[in-house]
């Protein structure tokens, strides 16, 4: 089999949506001094960090376009939905939401409507949403992201509905504009797509294959974040322990993460997701040796019981998991681990949720992201007949919760009296004097401060433990 080779979309295809952006900032500066008031623009983000990466591009090539950003939907010229479709409850808010927008578009029929991501890389949503919500004006995917330019460009121009899903992509789109949410902690993706076909999962289907950055322009990316004064990055993919396996040269994550570490100004590096199936040692012993690799992995495990894991086709035994995880904490001591769960899968037995129990009590993981099995057409455990009752589900959904609960407070209990490093975001939401952070292990910590601390790295002593957070004092 010959190997597959990421590409980058061509430099040519890149400056045309530049084009695209200036048309359309040309056509907004008319529309703002006809009306005397900016043009606004709206984005709902659903699902992952990667859609959350991926909103921070299309704000990027909205600011460049002269539109401002606006948190309320009804006084917004543009609105875009940026959806996941994980689990079905992801898919029924979008839904929700998006038949909320009709009153709008009715009252203002300026109004652009565009929906894009996960969900619509399926055909029968696009389908479903041509035929019950007229009201939108453009529909793209995951894989023409870069193209949103010229697709707004055609809607504004032709004022018919515009649709463009690509099936697949072999490139990367690079040097596009993006405007972050934050500008102390930044998502940094470093590859596309997933290879696993985990037998639940719907993301390989819409986001597909793997496809990795090249290192240069990830340095570069992450070079050009801390001279803006960003001090934490999270490196994101589905499985970025396959980083590189797509590019000339040898390129690893491993690798990567030592390249990084020496970028200076960047104080913290953290990134998700892990899979255990290849999770190799060179990775362990960089985020050993790297200062600015924070102590936090997450490591999703899926459930305990080795022949649910086998139906999942997540290609590790319990066994092999619990092993690895002795190994990581070995190699780094007092690293928090968290992880993700799912309840319920097709055929999951008592006795196997007791294996799910029994690997959480093991593991004495820091936190788990718990969720009930969601039938994904067109994956394959969603032609098992065996699927487990709602009732089911949720009860023992709650006796997983419980368990995790009390092994989340007894670790953090640990934390009292002692001292903890902590990159101060800034004020917490419901006050005026407490400052909020987190540790290198990821654990929220609020403390009284002040604004020149924000940004910076201070020591706290830890002197309350609440369920979601800690509560210290400056050192
Ligand atoms: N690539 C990451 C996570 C992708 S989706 C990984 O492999 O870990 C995030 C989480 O959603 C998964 O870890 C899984 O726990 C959950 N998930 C995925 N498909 C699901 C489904 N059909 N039903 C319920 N949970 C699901
Ligand atoms: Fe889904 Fe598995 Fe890929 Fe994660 S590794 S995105 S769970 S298929
Ligand atoms: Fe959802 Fe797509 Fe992320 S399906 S979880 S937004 S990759």
């Amino acid at each position: 089999m010959s190997k597959r080779v990421t590409t980058q979309v061509s430099a040519g295809e890149i400056a045309q949506q530049y084009k695209y952006i200036e048309i359309l900032r040309d056509y907004n500066q008319k529309r703002v001094s006809d009306a005397g008031k900016p043009v606004k623009y709206n984005i709902e983000t659903f699902g992952c960090q990667m859609n959350e990466n991926d909103s921070e591009r299309l704000s990027g090539m909205l600011s460049e376009m002269g539109y401002s950003e606006s948190a309320k939907r009804a006084e917004s010229d543009l609105i875009i939905f940026n959806t996941c479709c994980v689990r079905e409850n992801a898919e029924q808010k979008v839904y929700g939401h998006l038949g909320a927008l009709k009153k709008l578009k009715e009252n203002n029929p300026e109004l652009v409507i565009a929906i894009c991501g996960c969900m619509m890389q399926q055909p029968e949503v696009v389908e479903h949403i041509k035929k019950v919500y007229r009201h939108v004006d453009i529909v793209f995917g995951t894989h023409n992201l870069y193209k949103f330019p010229e697709l707004l460009n055609t809607a504004v121009e032709s004022r018919q509905t515009v649709i463009d899903v690509w099936d697949s992509t072999g490139s990367i789109a690079e040097n596009m504009p993006i405007t972050r949410k934050d500008n102390l902690k930044a998502w940094v993706t470093v590859m596309y797509g997933c290879n696993n076909f985990c037998s639940y999962c719907i993301v390989p289907y819409v986001r597909g294959r793997e496809r990795s950055r090249s290192m240069e322009d990830i340095k570069n990316e992450v070079v050009r974040l801390a001279m803006e004064g960003c001090k934490e990055i999270t490196l994101l993919g589905q499985n970025v322990n396959s980083y590189g396996k797509d590019l000339e040269g040898g390129y690893t994550f491993a690798g990567l993460l030592r390249e990084l570490n020496t970028v200076d100004g960047i104080e913290r590096i953290r990134f998700m997701t892990s899979h255990p199936k290849d999770l190799s040692d060179e990775l362990i012993y960089a985020m050993r040796d790297c200062e600015k690799v924070c102590e936090h992995l997450h490591l999703p495990v899926q459930a305990g019981s080795t022949r649910i894991l086998d139906e999942m086709n997540r290609r590790y035994t319990k066994e092999q998991y619990l092993e690895l995880v002795e190994k990581i904490k070995t190699h780094i001591p007092g690293i928090a681990l968290s992880t993700d769960i799912i309840v319920g899968f097709p055929g999951e037995t008592e006795e196997d949720f007791s294996e799910t129990l029994d690997i959480v009590a093991k593991a004495r993981f820091d936190m788990a992201y718990t969720f009930l099995y969601s039938k994904r057409t067109g994956t394959p455990a969603a032609k098992n007949p065996d699927q487990v009752s709602e009732e089911v589900k949720k009860e023992r959904f709650d006796r997983l919760l419980a368990l995790q609960n009390s092994i989340s407070r007894e670790i953090n209990d640990e934390l009292l009296g002692k001292e903890a490093e902590v990159l101060v975001e800034g004020l917490s939401k419901s006050s005026k004097t407490t400052y909020t952070g987190r540790t290198r292990e990821n654990k929220i910590v609020n403390f009284k401060g002040s604004p020149e601390l924000t940004g910076k790295l201070v020591k706290i002593k830890i002197d309350t433990i609440q369920t979601w957070s800690l509560l210290g004092k400056l050192i």
